[in-house]
């Protein structure tokens, strides 16, 4: 077994070895989607890494969410364990004092407002962002010598630098990245082995020639001591089109290592539909045989392949084999076993439904402020339902889906569609784009049970994400419908 954390080589001395550039491990048959925010957190990624498939944890927004946790009194001191070990110590106080509240805040108070990322920081929250990813990982590794991945959306771009770093300091054997076209991911991830400095494009709507894009990360402005290299992960994109796979492929500034390959049945945002988009009489859009991937294109390109979109059952795996994927990615099978970050009121009673034959699961191409399509399950009480979603006063305080764009005066601001429409407006962006949007960051970590109490009075409703898939997860439960975990799961899927 390489070592594949700061710990592991730091326990053999600084700089006595070189670390092997991959982790050495086979590739799994089935890989645990990453689902975000905070849905495959660490325990669901442990629980399936353990059982030697591949857990991946989701690294979208944990600054907030680790932040959060900590002022929710770090029920179980996990977060203390994992910050024990981040390799900064004076760092890993500074965040414990910043934001741990003995007990938990009381339920009527509100989260602490943390600054927003952006280009160059801040640095609150870039430390935040390394210990954060640093003590997801490292968590779902304890105790276990299995590989763990983590997932990013290209499209949130900000926090990119330091999570990586965070995540690669704890030993991450994997990084997914979906969502966008991440074409600069490896060079950073090869940069990150060796502490040096690495870049990556900021895209800036309006940006002209000459304006500074770039965000930069150094590792040696955080480091408090020398530490030797690190594993580089893997590197998974996922995709849904063979356009992206080969382009992926031929641009990419370093190795890719593999392709999921996402098709439109899947959880959380999917690729829109190729050309003009048209819409079915419910409002959704609608997808075709031009956007089925040609797997025969895929296996071409001779790298491994998994299979995400409607694949978690035995037969579908067989069939993904058959077909000369690798295996498959699974996302709605994990995100309602009891291990998910998923809130247990919103899990049960979607579970309920599920028996009762009552799911609805919509694919809403105007919900997310980044306009991809979002797959949307139906639950009373969430924003899922327009009197929620009306009732909700628009506020913008967590940002990641922030668009940057360059200002008349050619500095860098940030816009999201979900934000009140008259500061919108007034940052040139355009009112009939933020009909319907929905604040994503704020009813993610709310369905995760991270919900922000405003005045102490509204309380953020959370939106379940779910694939098309949900109606079959009954397929897991024990007759008595409680619930299922993730070696149900897993044992479902290597039935036969
Ligand atoms: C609750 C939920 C959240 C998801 N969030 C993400 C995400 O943050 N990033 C991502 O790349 N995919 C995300 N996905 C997609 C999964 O990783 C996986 O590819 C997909 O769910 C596979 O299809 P299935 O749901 O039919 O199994 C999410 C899926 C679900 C169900």
């Amino acid at each position: 077994m390489p070592p594949q954390s700061a710990q592991d080589l730091t326990s053999r001395g600084a700089g006595e070895e070189k670390v092997e550039a991959r982790v050495t491990a086979s590739y799994p048959l089935i890989i645990q989607g990453g689902m975000g925010a905070g849905v495959s957190n660490w325990c669901l990624a442990r629980a399936v890494s353990r059982l030697g498939q591949l857990g991946v944890v989701s690294g979208t927004a944990l600054d907030h969410i680790f932040a959060r946790r900590l002022q929710d009194g770090d029920p179980g001191g996990h977060m203390r364990r994992g910050l024990d070990h981040l390799p900064f110590p004076e760092m890993a106080e500074r965040i414990w004092r910043a934001y741990y509240i003995p007990g938990g805040k009381p339920g009527n108070a509100s989260y602490k407002t943390l600054p927003l990322q952006t280009k160059d920081g801040p640095r609150e929250m870039r430390e935040l962002c390394i210990a954060a990813n640093f003590v997801e990982v490292f968590l779902a590794r304890e105790g276990h010598d299995n590989p763990v991945g983590i997932n990013y959306l290209e499209k949130i771009q900000t926090p990119h630098l330091a999570s990586l770093y965070g995540a690669m300091l704890a030993g991450v054997g994997y990084v997914l990245m979906g969502a966008g076209i991440p074409l600069k991911i490896p060079a950073v991830l090869d940069r990150f082995s060796n502490h040096e400095t690495a870049t990556y494009p900021l895209h800036v709507a309006g940006a002209q020639e000459g304006d500074d894009t770039t965000m930069t990360f150094v590792p040696r402005e955080y480091m408090e001591r020398d530490l030797p290299p690190l594993a580089r992960p893997r590197f998974l994109v996922i995709v849904s089109s063979n356009t992206l796979a080969t382009t992926m492929l031929r641009k990419a500034n370093g190795s890719v290592d593999g392709l999921v390959i996402e098709g439109w049945t899947a959880g959380g945002h999917n690729a829109p539909p190729r050309g003009k988009l048209q819409l079915d009489e419910k409002g959704e859009a609608i997808y075709g045989e031009r956007d089925k991937v040609d797997l025969e294109k895929i296996r071409e390109l001779g790298l491994p392949f998994w299979l995400a979109g409607g694949y978690g059952s035995s037969e579908k795996l067989r069939e993904a084999v058959a077909a000369g994927a690798t295996g498959v990615q699974v996302g709605t099978a994990f995100a309602f076993c009891a291990e998910s970050g998923l809130r247990d009121d919103y899990k049960q009673a979607l579970i309920q439904k599920a028996i009762r034959g009552e799911v609805r699961v919509s694919t809403d191409s105007q919900a997310s402020p980044t306009s991809f399509p979002f797959k949307v399950a139906h639950l009373e009480g969430s924003l899922s339902e327009n009197e929620v979603y009306l009732a909700r006063p628009r506020i913008c305080d967590l940002g990641y889906l922030r668009e940057a764009y360059r200002t008349a005066e050619g500095a860098i601001d940030y816009r999201c569609p979900a934000e009140p429409v008259s500061v919108y407006v007034s940052k040139g962006g355009k009112p009939e784009t933020t009909r319907e949007k929905k604040c994503l960051c704020n009813a993610l970590l709310a369905t995760v049970g991270l919900p922000q109490v405003r005045t102490g009075k509204y309380t953020e409703a959370g939106l379940v994400t779910s694939g098309n898939d949900l109606a079959g997860i009954t397929r897991f439960l024990p007759p008595d419908g409680s619930g299922y975990n993730a070696a149900d799961v897993i044992a479902k899927l290597l039935d036969g």
